[in-house]
C-alpha cells in the first residue's frame, strides 16, 4: 500500500535542517540535487534540494518512500515490506488471511475472507489459495487455486470425510504477497463443532448460558457441557435435530419448552441455524471427520423397559430397569428417556421426556413428589443414532397425603420445573423471581395471603384464568399444573406459607 508522507521539511532549509538534525553533522558535504540520480548510493533527493542519507530522511518522518528508485542495484527510499515501483514505494497487501472454511457439499468445501487493503484496487486483488492434506504440506510455489477482487471461493472435487488445510494469500499489481500462514481447515461433507458451531453458541449464548448458574444448569461454552445437557434433559439427540431441543429453541417462537433463544433475540440466521442442524444430523460429533455411518443405523436398542419404582421417602421416587442392548452403540453410550404422567397410560410420546438420563445410567431418582398424587413412568432407551424403542412397560407410584408441606423438598422442585424459567433474576417476569424461598416470599404482601390461598394471588393465577388474576400459570401451559399440585400450594399457603415445617405455623 502507498505510505501516505508528508513534506515536513518544506520550510526548512538546508542549514535549518542540518541544525536539527544530530546525525547531520557533516552537512557541508551535502550536495544539492534536483532528483534522486543526483544523490550518492543509498541517498536521496530531499524536497528537490540537498541529498539526505535515507535513513537519516527516515527519522525525520518526511519525504522517504514517495518516490524511491534502484540504482546500483540497490533499492532507494522506501520502508520495510515495501517496495519501488514505477517510482513509487508500494508495501504488500494488508490482508488476515483466510478467515474461516466449511463444508459446502459432501465434496467441496468454501473459504471465506476479509478483502485485503492495498494500493491495488480492490477488484483487481489476486488471492492465491494454497490446499494442503496435511498441517505443513503446503506447497508455496503452486497455489492450488487463484481468484481475483472477491472474499471466498468453493473448492471442488474433493474427498468426502477427510480434513483439508487452505491458507489464502493476497498479491497486488506489483505481484508482492503478504505471505501469510494462516491455516484454516475443513472436512468436506462435516461440520465441525469447534470452528463453525462453538463460535456460534459462543457468540450468542454464553452471555447467559456459562458460569455457576446458567439457566436450566444449560451450559453451552463447551462441547461437553452441550451434551451434558440442562438440569432435566439431553438438548442435543445426536442425528435427530427434530427431536434435539437446543435446535428446537433456536428455531420456532414458540418451542416445547419456554421461548425462542437466544432469550430476547436477535435470533440466529437461516444459514446458521441450517449449519446446527446439519451438525445435529450428521450425529453431533466433536469432530470431523464423523464416524461414517454414525446416524445411518436405523436399528433400535431392544429394552424390556422399566421394572421397578419406588418411593424412597415422601418427595422421591426412584426408577430401575436393566440395561438395553444395541446393535451399534455400547450398553455404558446408550441413554434413557423417562416419560411420565399423572395417570397411568397418561404418558404423551410424541412430547420431550421429562428426563433424559445420562450414559449407561440403569436407574434414575426423580424429586419433587407430589403427596396425594399418583405418577406413572415409562423408560425408553436412546443409541447413539437416535433410535428410540418402542416399549409400553409402566410402573405407578401414589404419594401418601402428607400432615405438613416441606417448602424446599415439595414446592421449590415444582417451581424450578415449571415456573423460574420466566420468573428468575435473570428474567423477572413482573419483577417476581421463584428461585428461593426469600425470592418467592419478598413480595408477598402482593402474591401471597398468609393462611388465606383463595385470596392469594400466587394461587388463584395456578387455578384459572380470571378477571381478578389474570392469565393462568405457566403462561406456557397446558399442561398446567396437576390437581394435586394445586392443592400442595394450596396446602402449603393454608400452613402459612412456611420456609420450614419446623416454623411457628401463623394461621
Ligand atoms: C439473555 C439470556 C439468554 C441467552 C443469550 C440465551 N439463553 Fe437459552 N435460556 C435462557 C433462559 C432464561 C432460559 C430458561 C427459559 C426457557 O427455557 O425459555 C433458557 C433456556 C434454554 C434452553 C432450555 C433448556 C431446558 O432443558 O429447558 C435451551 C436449550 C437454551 N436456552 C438454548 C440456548 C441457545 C442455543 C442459545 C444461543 C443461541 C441461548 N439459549 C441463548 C436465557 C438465555
Ligand atoms: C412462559 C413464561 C411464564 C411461565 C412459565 C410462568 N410465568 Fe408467571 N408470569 C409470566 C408473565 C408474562 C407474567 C405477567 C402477566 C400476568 O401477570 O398475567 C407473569 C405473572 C405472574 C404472576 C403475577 C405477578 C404480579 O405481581 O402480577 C404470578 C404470581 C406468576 N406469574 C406466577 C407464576 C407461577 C407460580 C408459575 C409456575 C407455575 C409461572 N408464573 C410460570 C410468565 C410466565
Amino acid at each position: 500500500m502507498f505510505g501516505t508522507y508528508f513534506h515536513a521539511l518544506a520550510s526548512c532549509t538546508a542549514i535549518g535542517l542540518c541544525l536539527a538534525l544530530a546525525s547531520c553533522t557533516a552537512s557541508a558535504d551535502r550536495l544539492p540535487c534536483v532528483r534522486d540520480d543526483d544523490c550518492a548510493d543509498y541517498e536521496l533527493c530531499y524536497e528537490d534540494d540537498l541529498c539526505l542519507p535515507s535513513d537519516t530522511a527516515r527519522q525525520l518522518g518526511g519525504t522517504v518512500g514517495l518516490e524511491c528508485g534502484v540504482r546500483d542495484g540497490q533499492q532507494q527510499g522506501c520502508f520495510d515490506r515495501e517496495t519501488c515501483h514505477r517510482g513509487f514505494c508500494d508495501g504488500v497487501p494488508e490482508f488476515a488471511g483466510a478467515q474461516m472454511a466449511t463444508t459446502a457439499s459432501e465434496t467441496s468445501l468454501e473459504v471465506m475472507w476479509t478483502a485485503a487493503v492495498d494500493a491495488t484496487p480492490a477488484e483487481e486483488l489476486r488471492y492465491e489459495v494454497f490446499v494442503a492434506r496435511a498441517p505443513g504440506g503446503f506447497d508455496w510455489t503452486i497455489p492450488t487455486l487463484t481468484v481475483v477482487g472477491v472474499d471466498h471461493v468453493r473448492i471442488e472435487d474433493l474427498d468426502t470425510n477427510r480434513r483439508y488445510y487452505i491458507v489464502v494469500r493476497a498479491v497486488d499489481q506489483f505481484e508482492q504477497t503478504d505471505g501469510n500462514r494462516t491455516v484454516v481447515s475443513a472436512v468436506p461433507g462435516c461440520v465441525d463443532f469447534a470452528t463453525q458451531v462453538q463460535p456460534l453458541l459462543t457468540a450468542s449464548c454464553t452471555s447467559c448460558h456459562s458460569g455457576t448458574s446458567p439457566p436450566r444448569a444449560l451450559v453451552l461454552g463447551s462441547y461437553a457441557g452441550l451434551r451434558t445437557g440442562s438440569m432435566l434433559r439431553q438438548v442435543v439427540v445426536p442425528c435427530r435435530a427434530d427431536a434435539s431441543l437446543l435446535y428446537l429453541k433456536i428455531a420456532q417462537s414458540l418451542p416445547p419448552i419456554g421461548s425462542r433463544m437466544p432469550f430476547g433475540g436477535p435470533y440466529l440466521e437461516s444459514e446458521q441455524l441450517a449449519l446446527v442442524r446439519t451438525w445435529i444430523d450428521q450425529g453431533a460429533s466433536e469432530t470431523c471427520p464423523s464416524t461414517p455411518g454414525v446416524c445411518a443405523n436405523d436399528t433400535p436398542p431392544a429394552f424390556a423397559g422399566l421394572t421397578t419404582a419406588r418411593l424412597l421417602d415422601p418427595t422421591h421416587v426412584e426408577l430401575c430397569w436393566s440395561a438395553a442392548t444395541d446393535d451399534a452403540t455400547p450398553a455404558e453410550k446408550l441413554v434413557y428417556e423417562v416419560y411420565e404422567g399423572i395417570l397411568p397410560g397418561g404418558e404423551n410420546f410424541t412430547r420431550l421426556p421429562r428426563f433424559t438420563t445420562g450414559t449407561g445410567q440403569t436407574c434414575a431418582v426423580l424429586p419433587g413428589r407430589v403427596p396425594n398424587e399418583t405418577n406413572c413412568w415409562v423408560v425408553r432407551a436412546r443409541d447413539a443414532a437416535g433410535n428410540r424403542d418402542g416399549n409400553f412397560a409402566e410402573r405407578c407410584v401414589t404419594v401418601p397425603p402428607t400432615t405438613c408441606v416441606d417448602y424446599r423438598s415439595m414446592i421449590q422442585p415444582l417451581l424450578d420445573e415449571r415456573c423460574v424459567h420466566c420468573h428468575s433474576s435473570i428474567r423477572p417476569f413482573r419483577d417476581q423471581s421463584f428461585e428461593s424461598y426469600s425470592s418467592t416470599t419478598a413480595r408477598a404482601s402482593v402474591l401471597l395471603a398468609r393462611c388465606r390461598p383463595d385470596d392469594s394471588l400466587l394461587y388463584q393465577k395456578l387455578v384459572a384464568d380470571s378477571p381478578v388474576a389474570g392469565q393462568r400459570m405457566p403462561v406456557d401451559g397446558p399442561p398446567f399444573l396437576s390437581p394435586a399440585q394445586i392443592q400442595l400450594v394450596r396446602q402449603w399457603i393454608e400452613e402459612g406459607a412456611r420456609q420450614q415445617c419446623t416454623d411457628p405455623n401463623p394461621c
